[in-house]
């Protein structure tokens, strides 16, 4: 057989199928189109290694199999190709002739984008179960070339992000060496918490923002991840990516299909910044939902009141919602529990209903009193979750994530509902269903998960088969959201899980957006926002203006602008200057609300120093970057200074040389007509914008406009 080339433009496989129809990896990455052999001294590494093959390295696929064979081998059976919208999709059927077992590897090629995406199918073809300790979902090679340490930026380096709550998309770049670095998450509900399942990698020495070669990798999985990098002996570096497989091992009956996540790559040889605006693109196309449409600005009432609000004072927000120019009222946690009302996070969830000592008139005093000041109206639910202080609780005791005999063990005063049972995904989501039928003013919910899971058991499996559930949970959890999304298409939803715990590109398949964090200090949000824009356009990073961390308004503001912008703070107990502020910050976003969530993103001034993002702690002393629309007519530059330093022009990328510009400073701090400066985009790209501030917590934002 011929070599087999699997191309998306930029990104691509190229495989060898030997004789025995042994499928190697030949290149990944970019130049698929010319036949290319990567320096693996070895030999060519199998496409999908299997256990028993090749000990000295971790397998992609270990199953034991029915008669108890624990080792596998894979031939090539038939390779299916066909077009598909924007690109292809190839098939690569393998089998084990001894042992049946078929192994799909799945791709789809998006051309236009540069994207391919890589999964897994395995079928069990036995007379009985077999049990899949592991499979991943793709397992690409490099060659490390310099591995084995030849200075500080040789070769292969990796940035990751991490952290835990309050502390997600925390940052660290660093080489790695021989052994393996292995990167997972646990706990079912929140894994993202701890671990974004994304990744930029740099095989041949650290990149740049308009350097170098990267690969951003991305695995599309709610579920418990494990991303694993292993630099072997011969400089091979192989990446495992796939759900983690910790406890999970999955009793596969005979016929059944295991299908593993999915994994998207990106590639780019010219750097950083081509790659996120390649991958910006196509998550817009086709990851997030409804990614080429523009968001509201929305008020939330979180951190303005927490429980502690009445129906007075929530028509008083609106009222100052309208003021501002906000666009969305939303109502989060506290508005529900009758019999258990929900005064602290103690009790309520599981009861959807009114609390009417705090909202006599319901919700649809809410919804009207919304509409009536021309704002939507959006509500927060919790629906995977059951306090034991519910009526919920009372009712159907066993309907959590449980094992028999086991100690229930609370998380925020919480269970965990277990969406394993198809009884309890109709319970959820007829709940979420009925509170948008009898409310059809609400138009957004934010859908939250505030616990991970403990004692994982569910009796929808059986005995033999409870490692199965971090897989079939995470399923299920994905199952009940399409059935959300599906039954009112046209409400706008949220994810959040105690803030950033569900960020990957697989969910957001039935979201509009996600909420990254519950930090909300804008010092820290400048990084984290810049992390996660490597992979997430502004478009779904929600992102408000609050108190934390004392700032000043305006700067809070501005670093909320430059993503889907909106408050999470008193309106009703600002001062008039500060209510200034937040009206020029809306009329600011509306100006430039297209750039920010549809235009493509240049970083220009990184919030980490080199060198220090190997600590993940700390960072620079100032950011920038721009977002930049069709033809590069117009951009948006948005410049923070987080510690004192000195005075510095802000440079630019990303604008037309031939053309030119108008920039004009969108000042949050006075209704003065700012002073306007035109220049060419040669002198703007050589000289940058001035910017004489240098005081820490301040931002400079400018729209950048050429006539047509
Ligand atoms: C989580 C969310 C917050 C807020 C609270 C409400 O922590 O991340 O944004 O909704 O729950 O309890």
């Amino acid at each position: 057989m011929a070599d087999i080339e699997i191309s998306a433009g930029a990104t691509g496989y190229r495989f060898q199928v030997s004789r025995s129809g042994r499928l190697r990896q030949m290149a990944f990455g970019d130049g698929i189109a010319a036949p290319r052999r990567d320096d693996h001294e070895q030999g060519l590494p199998f496409a999908y290694p299997t256990y028993g093959e090749d000990l000295r390295r971790a397998p992609a696929l270990r199953v034991t199999h029915h008669d108890g064979v624990t080792t596998t081998r894979l031939v090539l059976d038939d390779h299916e190709r066909r077009a598909a919208d924007g690109g292809e999709e190839h098939r690569l059927r393998l089998v084990d002739r001894d042992e049946p077992l078929e192994v799909v590897l799945a791709f789809r090629t998006w051309a236009d984008d540069d994207v391919v995406e890589q999964w897994v199918e395995v079928t069990n073809r036995q007379a009985g179960p077999v049990t899949v300790h592991e499979a991943a979902a793709a397992t690409p090679c490099f060659s490390a070339a310099s591995g084995d340490g030849d200075g500080d930026a040789a070769g292969p380096w990796l940035h990751h992000f991490g952290g835990g709550w309050a502390a997600e998309w925390g940052t660290v770049e660093e080489r790695l060496t021989y052994g393996t670095k292995v990167l997972d998450s646990t706990g079912g509900v929140q894994p993202h918490l701890l671990r974004s399942p994304f990744f930029l990698l740099s095989p041949a020495g650290r990149s740049t923002e308009d350097g170098g070669t990267v690969v951003a990798g991305a695995l599309a999985w709610g579920g418990n991840v494990r991303l694993a990098f292993e630099v072997s002996a011969h400089r091979l570096l192989r990446v495992w990516c796939g759900a983690n497989p910790h406890a999970a091992d999955y009793v596969l009956d005979p016929g059944a299909t295991l299908v593993t996540p999915r994994m998207i790559w990106a590639w780019s040889s010219a750097g950083r910044g081509p790659l996120t605006r390649r991958v910006h693109r196509w998550v817009r196309r086709h990851a997030v939902r409804d990614g080429g449409r523009l968001r509201p600005i929305v008020v939330n009432n979180w951190e303005a009141t927490f429980f502690a609000f009445d129906q007075a004072k929530l028509l008083a927000l609106m009222d100052r919602t309208r003021a501002v120019g906000g666009e969305l009222f939303l109502l989060d946690d506290g508005w529900f529990g009758t019999d258990h009302p929900r005064d602290d996070d103690t009790a309520g969830l599981g009861d959807w209903q009114v609390d009417r000592r705090k909202l006599p008139d319901g919700l649809e005093a809410l919804t009207r009193g919304a509409a009536e000041r021309g704002l939507r109206f959006g509500l927060w639910v919790e629906p995977e979750m059951v306090n034991p202080l519910s009526t919920l609780y009372e009712r159907y005791p066993d309907r959590v994530v449980a094992q028999p005999g086991r100690e229930r063990r609370l998380g925020r005063h919480q269970l965990v509902l277990d969406t394993c049972r198809p009884e309890v995904r109709a319970f959820v989501a007829d709940a979420v269903a009925r509170l948008l039928d009898e409310n059809p003013g609400i138009s957004y919910v934010k859908w939250d998960a505030n616990r991970a899971v403990s004692e994982p058991g569910t009796p929808a499996l059986p005995a033999d088969r409870q490692s199965n559930f971090w897989i079939d949970h995470a399923l299920a959890t994905w199952e009940l959201m399409a059935t959300v999304a599906a039954s009112h298409p046209e409400v706008e939803l949220m994810l959040c899980a105690s803030g950033g715990g569900r960020v990957d590109l697989g969910s957001l398949r039935w979201f509009h957006e996600v909420w990254l964090s519950d930090n909300t200090d804008p010092v820290t949000r400048v990084r984290m926002q810049w992390a996660a824009g490597h992979f997430l356009p502004a478009v779904a990073v929600a992102a408000h203006a609050t108190r934390m961390g004392g700032r000043p308004l305006p700067f809070a503001c501005a670093v909320a602008m430059s993503a889907r912008f909106g408050f999470d703070l008193d309106l009703t107990g600002l001062r008039p200057d500060e209510l200034a502020v937040c009206r020029r910050a809306v009329a600011g976003y509306r100006a430039v609300r297209d750039l920010v969530q549809l235009g493509d993103l240049w970083r220009l001034v990184s919030p980490f120093p080199e060198g220090d993002a190997a600590a993940g702690a700390g960072g620079g002393e100032r950011a920038a970057l721009a977002y930049v629309g069709p033809d590069a007519r117009r951009a948006v530059v948005f410049a923070y200074q987080l510690e004192d330093g000195a005075p510095a022009a802000v440079p630019l990328a990303g604008l037309d040389p031939t053309l030119t510009y108008t920039a004009r400073p969108i000042d949050l701090t006075t209704d003065e007509a700012p002073l306007a400066l035109t220049a060419s985009g040669a002198e703007l790209l050589r000289d940058g914008l001035p910017w004489a501030t240098a005081e820490r917590e301040t931002a400079g934002v400018w729209l950048l406009g050429s006539p047509a």
